[in-house]
């Protein structure tokens, strides 16, 4: 194979200087002290409101994260109440209303993991409770809420918001990042993402998700991590969104969309070409090997694979494949019917994968003979196709640790509260171009839901929150 199709070594070096100036930067990243932590041990005490899927699966993580020590956990479901307590082991206090919890003077700090439609409510109330915030994404569902929060985040400027977009604090995404903004894919021109599931949400019990009055349906579940990456890395929010969404499959009584197609079109005229079906889960990015869910991201030097796995069994990783310089086309024979047998072909092949390598498969100055023969072994494996390099911590565990660091310290969150409503922007709108089958543009969201009263909008979510406690218990609701 020629050295236009496999990646040199040079392009390995290369590599190499960009992962080690990412590590570098991590390290580095430490802000000015403003807080006092009031928790013994230099950990931050922190409170849990929302304890169902995700708040049960983050307290499981927090379990690895040093910095921060539980001593409050919320939810209006006594089960799950005494599930959390369970988990997280440091016998802490309960509460079934979460104002109570707020006023705790012992919590410095809240992780809010409850449905959709109830996130801007809490977080506000957690702000003004004094307490740094961290809330799952999408951060806020509705527009009048996009003003909202960020007038209130100008109010409580010293305390932390952070959201829950866990790619931000992932290696193989900041290298992503890193590659991208040093030339090393060339122009960045498209990103393909996919979030495909089979079965997908499979009704089974009330699941809020499946319904519009308190969810953003596969749009905010799925797509918001991965607009929030195009966003990332092309630098900007969009400009429009267009998109086809349809409930074709699952007619169980759920109202939102069970697939989605969209494109959402940036002010450099890159494209983010995004697709999440229910019917089938193949990811036909690095090699196969991981299902439903990952990024593509394309430029004139070279393309990416990645995704960031399930964070339990398996991690984040990525491919690069560096672009063959001489693509040449026969041209068709130029009459019709000559068309099929002289379709025009590709006459070189695409080029190896290479995996992306993190800082600990970089060989050190003090890597013992054994450590270096590993090395050397994993990316021999490497090279093969054999095995990927993965990320050696959950970016669930570096985003909490990152949270507890910042609350800490005054140090601003990378998931901050502007990427967050960028991201929710892109939610809503991508709901809204799908029903009413129009292309949005972004700005329009300048003037969407600022004339909305306080009064009215707390009325609003009151008869939100009330019809969701009732199917909470009102099984008939739902078809299982
Ligand atoms: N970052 C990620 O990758 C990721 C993954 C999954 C879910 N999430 C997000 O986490 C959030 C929660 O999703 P989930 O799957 O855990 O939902 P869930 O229904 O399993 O859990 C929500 C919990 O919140 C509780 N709750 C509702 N209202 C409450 C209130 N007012 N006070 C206290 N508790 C209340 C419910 O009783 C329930 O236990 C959603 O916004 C979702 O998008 C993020």
């Amino acid at each position: 194979m020629s050295d236009q199709q496999e990646p040199t070594r040079r392009d390995v070096i290369k590599t190499a200087a960009v992962v080690g100036a990412v590590a570098a930067a991590a390290a580095a990243f430490e802000g000015p002290r403003i807080q006092t932590v009031k928790a013994a041990n230099d950990q931050v005490a922190f409170g849990i409101i929302g304890a169902g899927g995700r708040g049960s699966y983050l307290l499981k993580h927090l379990l690895n994260v040093s910095n921060g020590h539980c001593v409050a956990v919320c939810d209006i479901q006594q089960d799950k109440l005494d599930r959390a307590a369970d988990i997280i082991g440091t016998n802490p206090t309960k509460y079934t209303d979460y104002r109570e919890l707020l006023a705790n003077k012992q919590v410095d700090a809240v992780i809010i993991a409850v449905p959709l439609f109830a996130h801007f409510p809490i977080t506000r109330d957690t702000l003004q409770a004094g307490k740094h915030t961290f809330c799952e994404k999408s951060i806020v569902f509705q527009p009048y809420e996009i003003h909202a929060l960020r007038a209130l985040a100008a109010q409580y400027p010293k305390q932390v918001l952070q959201v829950g977009l866990q790619r931000r604090y992932s290696k193989f995404y900041a290298l992503a990042k890193e590659m991208t903004d040093k030339g090393l894919l060339g122009d960045v021109t498209h990103i393909h993402a996919q979030w495909h599931r089979n079965p997908g949400w499979v009704m089974n019990g009330f699941n809020w998700r499946l319904y519009n009055e308190y969810s953003g349906g596969l749009a905010a579940e799925l797509a918001s991590h991965q607009i929030d990456v195009a966003d990332w890395i092309f630098g900007s929010g969009p400009e429009y969104v267009i998109g086809v969404g349809g409930l074709d499959t699952w007619k169980d009584g759920r109202d939102v969309y069970d697939n989605i197609q969209l494109i959402y079109k940036y002010p450099k005229n890159q494209k983010l070409v995004y697709s999440s079906i229910t019917t089938n889960s193949h990811l036909p990015y690095l090699g196969g090997t991981r299902p439903e869910f990952g990024e593509c991201i394309m430029g004139t030097g070279a393309a990416l694979e990645i995704t960031v796995g399930d964070g339990q069994s398996t991690m984040p990783t990525g491919l690069w494949y560096k672009e063959p310089h001489h693509v040449e086309t026969k041209p068709a024979a130029g009459k019709e019917g000559a068309a099929a047998a002289g379709a025009s072909y590709a006459l070189t092949a695409g080029s190896k994968a290479l995996p992306l390598l993190l800082d600990s498969d970089q060989l050190g100055p003090d890597d013992s003979f054994l450590t270096r023969e590993m090395k050397f072994a994993r990316r021999w494996l490497y090279s093969k196709g054999i095995m990927t390099s993965d990320e050696d911590v959950n970016p669930v565990e570096t985003e909490l640790t990152s949270f507890f660091n910042d609350s800490k310290t005054g140090g601003h969150p990378k998931a901050d509260v502007e990427v967050g409503l960028r991201d929710s922007t892109a939610v809503i709108l991508s709901n809204i171009c799908m029903q009413q089958e129009r292309r949005v543009y972004f700005k329009e969201i300048e003037t969407m839901g600022t004339d909305e009263k306080p009064e009215a909008y707390a009325a609003d979510f009151s008869k939100r929150d009330s019809s969701y406690r009732q199917s909470l218990t009102a099984k008939h609701k739902v078809n299982v």
